[in-house]
């Protein structure tokens, strides 16, 4: 997952391959709670970890529920509709709609003392509706701030269920879908009929519901889509295993890529044209914009069709979350396109009509949004903005919003807070990655280099991070090559030199966070010895050895970014690098920072003995004849003698962000 405060995404310019999708987010959750209420153990598989179902996990283990967790798949015992835990138990529901909405229901029928609350806009989005129908109920629930919405506190209830409990169904599905997983545990003598006023939104989120509840036991009656009777005397039971289909909506990013993107096709793995999930349908829209879609039972495959796409005018009620990609799909037609029935889209994790017509408009397009209804104007291929997308703590809009960087204008694009994904898909990044294309001169690479002990290796990698770009430690691929060709039985010696060379060639080297990999072995204690430096330093000056380390400092240069650290990046391996840095630092200061880092590993040394040795370093390094130390033309020079790391940090930041078009 990427925790960067923005996400750079460099133009792109194709995709091909195959995505694994997380499990579903509506499913998941509402498994979890069924489990949770019935007896017995339910094995759930391909359980999507997300910020809302760890809330939910979290809740689960409060009530105390069994909750075991090994990879994707969770294992719960559940409560048999008897809670353990009832008493002044304080529930944080952060940003979570599908544990907020039926975990409230579920509770207040249950009763006990309990409270509910979020992050500041959970407690702007309404639950009002809900409570009305549980009050109805005899439920005992109170709002601790603004009438209407969360934090709220559940009581005891004094449950009368002979009159029909109705509900609104033209705010948030999400209520009645809270109300059908709940009163099955008031359904003791009698049916629990409930009736939907008003036109029920997002149905197809209802018949996932009534999908699962039959899962596990409930046969809901349903009458049209306004009358729902829940049987007398009907108890939830465990399916004993349940797999978590993957996330529909998420699969509509990758539908849209197969449909923007040239390449050879996108296939997706996890969901099928015969999913439970009304988001599914995407597909329909996608298709009458332009894509080719072939679908398996657990797959689905996407092309290029018509392109430009073709504009289109579409009710998209039946997928309100999906249809924001049909939003930036817009951006690439041939025509307007006009959504129309997407007032949910207000009470979201963000007001969406708002959100998706100010980004569309940063990227340069003309947009109309009304009450329910939004229209987005193509961007001729000139008319492209670099833009800084902001994403309002939005899932949604940061994915949708990434497909903007295969404009044919070529231009980044900047995505602000690209952690809001954990909220249904952590991995989105990556995946998108994994599957996208960029010219090689488009991927940016910042080269840093220096004497030793200047500090450019935690410069470097601190700068990474801070980006979300890969970082490539040249040092210790020749540190690297040093150890395995001792290993192999090789000297050192220039007698060597081709037999090194031919092992750099197809170094099996691995970095992984902190660790370096060679094969199967971790050798990041070994190659980081005072021995192994001057081990890297000898083969290091063989030019066929550092020939054959070429092709494989090259592969580091991959999505979003790369932070290159060594004495000839900029130079010679990355002589085109946008940013180019050359660290210093007086000999007396790294001489300091060295005896602090021997120190700390219990290594005894003095002072002048560590700035003898270090002068001397530098005199060798800057004269010898094999790639000499030395700083590129266009470096930017950073003496960090008396700077902090975090300001030399911000130094290179600064640099970077002054050549950003954003
Ligand atoms: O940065 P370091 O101490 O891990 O580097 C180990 C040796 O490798 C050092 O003697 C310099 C040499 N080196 C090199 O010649 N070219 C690079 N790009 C990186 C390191």
């Amino acid at each position: 997952m990427f925790s960067t405060a923005f996400l750079d995404l460099p133009a792109l310019q194709g995709a091909s391959g195959t995505v694994t999708l997380p499990g579903s987010k509506s499913i998941s959750n509402r498994v979890l709670l069924l489990s949770a209420l019935c007896q017995g153990t339910t094995v759930v598989h391909d359980l999507l970890d997300s910020d809302d179902t760890r809330v939910m996990l979290a809740a689960l283990r409060q009530l105390g529920c069994g909750v075991e967790v090994e990879g994707t798949t969770v294992t719960i015992t559940g409560l048999g509709g008897q809670l353990k835990h009832h008493d002044a138990i304080e529930f944080f529901m952060g940003n979570a709609g599908t544990a907020m909405r039926p975990l409230t229901a579920a509770l207040a029928v249950l009763g006990g003392d309990f409270t509910l609350k979020g992050v500041p806009r959970m407690h702007e989005r309404p639950i009002g509706d809900l409570v009305d129908a549980l009050r109805l109920l005899g439920c005992a629930i109170d709002y601790l701030g603004n009438d209407g919405f969360p934090p709220l506190h559940i009581g005891q209830p004094l449950l009368k269920v002979d009159a029909p409990i109705q509900v609104r169904g033209d705010v948030s599905s999400q209520f009645l879908t809270a109300l059908l997983m709940a009163l099955p545990l008031a359904a003791k003598t009698q049916d629990i009929v409930i009736e939907v006023v008003g036109e029920l939104i997002s149905k197809p989120y209802i018949d996932i519901t009534l999908n699962l509840l039959a899962r596990y036991g409930i046969a809901v009656k349903r009458d049209d889509w306004q009358r729902f009777t829940i049987p007398a005397g009907c108890s939830y039971q465990s399916p004993g295993t349940i797999h978590v289909e993957a996330d529909a909506s998420s699969a509509s990013y990758f539908i849209a890529l197969g449909a923007i993107a040239k390449g050879d096709g996108i296939r997706i793995q996890g969901v099928g044209a015969d999913s439970i999930q009304g988001d599914i349908r995407f597909m329909d829209a996608a298709t009458q914009m332009g894509a080719k879609i072939t679908s398996g039972p657990n797959w689905l495959e996407i092309n290029r069709g018509a392109w430009p796409l073709k504009g289109i005018t579409l009710d998209c009620n039946h997928i309100p979350d999906a249809a924001m990609t049909l939003a930036v799909m817009a951006l690439y037609a041939d025509s307007p396109t006009t959504l129309r029935n997407i007032a949910s889209w207000r009470v979201k994790e963000t007001d969406r009509i708002v959100a998706m017509a100010t980004e569309c408009r940063k990227l340069g397009a003309t947009v109309e949004e009304g009450p329910d209804w939004i229209t987005v104007h193509p961007l001729p291929k000139g008319n492209w903005k670099a833009a800084s997308i902001h994403t309002y703590d939005d899932h949604r809009v940061a994915m949708c919003f990434s497909l903007a960087a295969f404009n044919a204008t070529q231009v980044p694009v900047r995505i602000e807070d690209p952690k809001c994904v954990a909220k249904t898909f952590p991995d989105y990044f990556e995946a998108l990655f994994s599957v996208s294309r960029a010219n090689t001169q488009d991927i940016p690479v910042i080269c840093i280099d220096g004497p030793t002990a200047s500090g450019k290796g935690t410069l470097a990698s601190r700068v990474a991070q801070a980006l979300g770009y890969h970082y490539l430690d040249s040092g210790a691929l020749y540190r690297v090559t040093a150890y395995a060709a001792l290993h192999a039985g090789l000297t050192l010696e220039a007698a060597d030199e081709a037999g090194i060379a031919d092992l750099a060639r197809t170094l099996p080297v691995r970095f992984e966070g902190e660790a370096v990999w060679l094969g199967t072995e971790d050798v990041s204690d070994a190659i980081r010895t005072e021995q192994a430096g001057m081990n890297a330093s000898k083969v290091s000056v063989f030019p066929a050895v550092r020939t054959a380390l070429v092709a494989l400092q090259h592969s580091f240069q991959r999505l979003p970014g790369l932070l290159a650290d060594g004495r000839d990046m900029g130079t010679v391996i990355f002589p085109h690098a946008p940013l180019k840095v050359f660290l210093t630092a007086s000999a007396a200061q790294r001489a300091e920072r060295r005896h602090k880092q021997l120190i700390s590993k219990g290594i005894s040394t003095t002072l002048d003995s560590l700035r003898a040795d270090l002068e001397a370093r530098d005199a060798r390094d800057s004269s010898r004849s094999v790639a000499p130390l030395k700083a590129a033309q266009d470096a930017y020079q950073l003496d960090n003698s008396s700077l902090s790391i975090e300001a030399s940090v911000d130094h290179v930041l600064a640099w970077w962000q002054a050549k950003q078009p954003f």
